[in-house]
């Protein structure tokens, strides 16, 4: 795609970032279901990213968390959108949400951006082209072992059924890593695998929205993706996520089959 139009795109998405940060954003919540929130904030930034995209791309197709997203022609390009990620996080004015938007495109993603507005921290990345914060090139860290790692996990709160999985993950990266942070926002723990805040993060089923731009970030800025098994992740269905600086990822996947 165009980089002018990409530009416009990125516009677009720091521009709705202001409906996260206005300090009486959030004036409904409905649970879509017992751990599952959905505000007024989500609905209104996914409305209006919508709206703007088909201004600026209308051949290309809609997948967004707050819609239904059956028909989809997967041979088609296709926005991917989490309006907002870290919904529990605005709830609680935690200032830990971001805007995810990724394309797909010929079975692959092609461009992801995530925004953290609060931060103005706007991570963006193309595939062949690198990632970026704020424009500078990013990379993903160095560390060799686990044991020089700081790793990042997330709880499933949508799927507690897997929640011990999820505490078994945490506990063996706690054993094998320097710590265990849990941010509750997962472009954002993708982001931080892509700049090298954090070297490892994993989560055992998440929605293509959650993690198609971040995916892309940790590509690009030289780590590696898969599923918690080793298998490659799925782009339109969802799938759990182990997210690396690749340089731990085999000691990482070993560690976790245990
Ligand atoms: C959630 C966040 C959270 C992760 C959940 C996601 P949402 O997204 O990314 O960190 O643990 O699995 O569902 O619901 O806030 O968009
Ligand atoms: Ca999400
Ligand atoms: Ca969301």
């Amino acid at each position: 795609m165009d980089s002018s139009v990409l530009a416009q795109v990125i516009a677009a998405v720091k521009e709705a970032g202001r409906l996260l940060t206005d300090p009486n954003t959030v004036a409904e919540i409905r649970a879509k279901s017992v751990t599952d929130y959905v505000t007024n904030v989500d609905v209104a930034v996914q409305t209006q990213l919508k709206a703007k995209l088909a201004a600026l791309t209308p051949d290309v197709q809609f997948m967004g968390e707050e819609q239904d997203n059956a028909g989809l022609d997967p041979h088609g390009a296709i926005w991917i959108l989490d309006p907002v990620d870290g919904t529990t996080n605005l709830i609680h004015n935690f200032h830990f949400s971001a805007i995810s938007l990724a394309l797909y495109q010929g079975g692959q993603v092609v461009f992801g951006v995530v925004y953290h507005p609060y931060s103005d921290s706007c991570f963006t990345a193309t595939r062949g082209g690198g990632s970026f914060l704020n424009g500078q090139p990013i990379s993903v860290s160095n560390a060799a072992q686990l044991s020089q790692c700081l790793a990042s996990v997330g709880t499933v709160p949508g799927r507690r059924d897997l929640g011990e999985t999820a505490f078994r993950q945490l506990w063996t990266l706690y054993n094998a890593c320097q710590d265990v942070r849990r941010m509750g926002c997962a472009s954002l723990d993708l982001s931080f695998v892509a700049c090298g805040r954090q070297d490892l993060y994993v989560e055992p089923a998440l929605k293509p929205w959650d993690y198609a731009a971040g995916l892309l970030l940790v590509e690009e800025a030289g780590g590696k993706v898969t599923q918690p098994d080793g298998s490659p992740v799925t782009l339109l269905e969802g799938c759990g996520v182990l997210a690396s600086n690749g340089h731990v990822h085999q000691q990482a996947l070993e560690a976790l089959q245990l």
